[in-house]
């Protein structure tokens, strides 16, 4: 009888010495200004005409957006940042010891903040850590660059400006790999956008691959609330500058103070919803279009979802994907979770 193992990767594995020139091949497929603008002016036009009305929550993160966000995950009624980061403070060297040396491949990095605990850790098991940490936001990957160059001189940094959808496919080019997908971020995407994220993932990972995925869980309204609806005030400027951003690039003249952020837990559909209110009714005019909209009183505009999860229903909806479970991580509240997921190994062909 000869035992036979199948071959993990194709031909094209690349070892990790080769990986900086096979991301060199990756262009990025950040659109320019014009066709950003155009794509944006389409998608408002699109979400607008829809009923009821609802806009794209990508276009809540321009640079203005992208820093209320980072003020946001500074909140004391925003829990999701500060647990997962207290989770990954203890839990990061169990990783590492659990994967072994791998490359980390993060989406939607920004500036690297919490990964790098789990950086740290990984210097302790491969003496010079590849992470390739992928973003559309040029200026965050160069912080987060700074910072680990500064911080963790040993790891080998590899920026991709790109969305993350577009990195999926290096994801089997390269050597034994860890996709890192931080901050509940799943949370805002749609049932189907969430089917299609781990689809890609399933396909373009390999057997002995991993996932680690952080998400928040859904726990008492009052808590999910408040997080919400800070008493700051600052989810409300979040939620409000996607009407001053519309103002700026696509020339409408929405008066903001007359726009009002509107968040509430649904119980039934486990999820945040986020609204903008129109106390008063207004015309949105979208200058590249030459297009105007009408907007009634009270009328409410969906700007985003943040989904909720139970760690059942997670975990069975990423074993139909072929992601096996090795370690859930919790904080003693169960607020927020992070789950290491693995593409099983091939098993042993008998001949
Ligand atoms: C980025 N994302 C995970 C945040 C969330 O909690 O859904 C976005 C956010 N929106 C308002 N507050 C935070």
């Amino acid at each position: 009888m000869n035992l036979k193992i199948p071959s993990l990767r194709a031909d094209t594995v690349t070892q990790a010495n080769d990986l900086a020139a096979t991301l060199q091949g990756y262009t990025s497929s950040i659109p320019t200004t014009d066709e950003a603008l155009r794509a944006f002016a389409a998608d408002v036009d699109r979400g607008l005409r829809s009923r009821p009305k609802r806009l794209d929550c990508k276009y809540l993160y321009d640079q203005r957006g992208s820093e209320l966000f980072e003020a946001i995950c500074d909140l004391p009624e925003y829990y999701l940042t500060r647990t997962e980061t207290q989770i990954l403070t203890q839990v990061a060297e169990e990783i590492a010891a659990e994967t072994g040396p791998l490359t980390l491949v993060e989406l939607g990095a920004g500036t690297s903040r919490k990964s790098q605990l789990l950086l740290d850790a990984y210097c302790g098991v491969d003496p010079q850590p590849d992470y390739v940490a992928v973003d559309v936001s040029s200026s965050a990957l160069d912080k987060g660059a700074r910072t680990i160059c500064e911080n963790l001189p040993t790891v080998r940094f590899h920026p991709l400006c790109t969305s993350y959808q577009d990195a999926f496919s290096l994801l089997s080019k390269i050597g034994k790999t860890m996709v890192v997908f931080l901050g509940s971020t799943i949370g805002n995407f749609s049932a189907r956008e969430l089917d299609d994220f781990f689809q890609q993932l399933a396909v373009n990972l390999v057997p002995g691959d991993y996932f680690l995925l952080g998400v928040d869980l859904h726990k008492d309204v009052r808590t999910l609330e408040a997080a919400y609806n800070d008493s700051a005030g600052v989810t409300q400027l979040f939620t409000r500058n996607l009407f001053s951003r519309i103002n700026r690039e696509l020339g409408a003249s929405v008066d903001v103070n007359q726009v009002e952020h509107v968040a509430h837990y649904n119980e039934a559909a486990f999820q945040i919803e986020i609204y903008v209110k129109f106390l008063q009714a207004q015309e949105v005019f979208i200058e590249p279009l030459g297009t105007r909209y009408k907007v009634d009183a009270g009328e409410q505009i969906s700007t985003e979802i943040s989904r909720k999860f139970t760690l059942d229903g997670l975990t069975s909806k990423l074993a139909a994907y072929g992601f096996t479970t090795q370690r859930v991580f919790s904080d003693p509240d169960d607020l927020f979770a992070l789950l290491l997921l693995k593409r099983p190994e091939s098993r042993l062909h008998l001949e």
